[in-house]
This record gives C-alpha cells, sequence and structure tokens, in this order.
C-alpha cells in the first residue's frame, strides 16, 4: 500500500507548517496547503495553492489530490485569522474588516469537512480541526472567540452525522501559540510552541482507529485560566 496521505490547511507558517513536517516524519505523504503557497508536487510532498474561504478551492485541492495520490487519510482543517475586534468602542478591526475572519475561520473549517468527506468516508480517514482554548471560554468584545466556538460546534456535528462512516473527528484547542498570529499585547504571555500543537494532532491520528480522540485542550504552562 501506498503511504497514507494527510492534508494540512494554512501549512505556510506556524501550527500548520509544524504539523506538517511532524507529518512528514510519521510517513505521511503531506499536502501543505495555503493561499501563498507556490505549487509544486513530488512523491511524498505537495505545496498546493488553496483558500479555504472559497468552496470551489476547497473542492478543487480534495478533488486533485485524490486522483493524482489516490486516498486521503487525514485532512488537518486548521487555516484561520485573528483579529482584534470590539463591540463598545473603536478598538480593533472595523466592522467591514470582520467578514472575512468569520468566513475564513468558520466557512474555512466547514468547506474542508464537507470537500474531505467523501475521500475520508472511502478510507476511514480521520479529520481534525483546530479550534482554540478561545472556543470555550469568555473573551470579552472577541469576535474571533466566537468563530472559535463555532469550531467547537461544527467538530461535534460533524461527528454526530459521521457516525456509521468510520471517519474520526477531533477538535485541538490550543491556548497562546508562539506564531505570528498572536498580537503585540500577548508577546511576553507564556506560550506553547507550534510544534506542541502537531505532537497533539500526531497523537489523536496515530490512536486505533476504535478510538476517537473527540477534543484536545493544550495551554502553555502558566497560562491564565481566562486566556
Ligand atoms: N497562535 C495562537 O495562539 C493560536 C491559538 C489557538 C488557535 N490558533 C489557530 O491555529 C490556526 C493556525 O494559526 P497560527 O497561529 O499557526 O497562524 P499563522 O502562523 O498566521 O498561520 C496561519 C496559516 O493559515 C493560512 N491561511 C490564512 N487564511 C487562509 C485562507 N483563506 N486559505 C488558506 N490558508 C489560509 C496562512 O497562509 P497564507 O497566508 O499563505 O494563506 C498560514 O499558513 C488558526 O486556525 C488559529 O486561529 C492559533
Amino acid at each position: 500500500m501506498m503511504e497514507p496521505v494527510f492534508v494540512v490547511t494554512g501549512a505556510s507558517r506556524g501550527i500548520g507548517a509544524a504539523t506538517a513536517s511532524l507529518a512528514a516524519d510519521a510517513g505521511y505523504r503531506v499536502v501543505r496547503a495555503s493561499r501563498s503557497a507556490e505549487e509544486s508536487v513530488g512523491d511524498r510532498g505537495w505545496d498546493a495553492k488553496c483558500d479555504v474561504s472559497s468552496w470551489d478551492s476547497v473542492q478543487e485541492l480534495m478533488s486533485r489530490v485524490e486522483s493524482r495520490w489516490g486516498r486521503i487519510d487525514v485532512v488537518f482543517a486548521n487555516a484561520g485569522v485573528s483579529l482584534d475586534t470590539s463591540f463598545v468602542s473603536e478598538a480593533g478591526a472595523k466592522p467591514s474588516e470582520w467578514t472575512e475572519m468569520v468566513v475564513t475561520n468558520v466557512c474555512g473549517p466547514a468547506f474542508t469537512a464537507r470537500a474531505a468527506m467523501p475521500a475520508l468516508m472511502r478510507s476511514g480517514g480521520h479529520l481534525v480541526l483546530t479550534g482554540s482554548a478561545a472556543g470555550r471560554g469568555v473573551r470579552p468584545g472577541n469576535l474571533y472567540s466566537a468563530t472559535k466556538w463555532a469550531i467547537t460546534g461544527l467538530a461535534q456535528a460533524i461527528r454526530a452525522e459521521a457516525v456509521g462512516t468510520g471517519v474520526r473527528v477531533t477538535v485541538v484547542q490550543p491556548g497562546l501559540v508562539d506564531t505570528e498570529a498572536i498580537p503585540a499585547s500577548r508577546a511576553a504571555d507564556p506560550k506553547l510552541a507550534p510544534e506542541d500543537v502537531g505532537r497533539a494532532v500526531l497523537y489523536a491520528v496515530s490512536q486505533p482507529s476504535t478510538v476517537d480522540v473527540n477534543e484536545i485542550l493544550i495551554r502553555p504552562t502558566g497560562q491564565a485560566a481566562h486566556r
């Protein structure tokens, strides 16, 4: 059998890049998808251009991967963006800028799941979504947090519908991670390394097929409980 195939969205940097590298080390053929990718495909690695906010782009990606590499075993719906927002003041991004974040963070993983599920059902595969510790608690004025609450619900909705298909669904909920996405105001806070999250993803997907790891909440030691 050819090596299993692992697709990562948001793989050009940060958590996605670290997870793609660990998946390659674990023996997967890895598709690294992002908007900025320069298309290049070899026998074991594939840099693929994909914008998760576009249904057509995500559907085309999954179709290209399955037809060229024959199967899809793991899909890590990880691409996301973060903006500061306020509902009571002019602070943070303007409301006219909020749409892109909501579409990327909510429709992106939903489109990714919908496009990948037929291939995952054929392979008995695994869908992993990047949620956030911000998807479990209240963040004052924070629309980003609401998009990650949506991921908590999305994972549960997909898992409930996938019962009987053999597909497993995991949501990984990191606390603060040392990537370009974090705001300057949190630069001095305790942070996970992107690889710490990647190892959690690899843990979930390396369990026996009878074990469905539903949620992994992972915070840096010392992160304040409300962050
Ligand atoms: N850093 C944290 O503290 C933290 C904590 C909890 C959860 N998260 C979540 O973890 C995920 C990864 O974040 P990160 O911290 O690794 O951020 P990052 O370093 O900024 O990486 C974000 C990745 O997403 C890609 N991306 C953004 N919009 C995209 C789109 N429309 N289509 C395809 N790719 C897109 C980016 O590549 P291109 O720009 O090339 O497209 C990049 O590869 C996000 O879902 C984020 O919300 C982060």
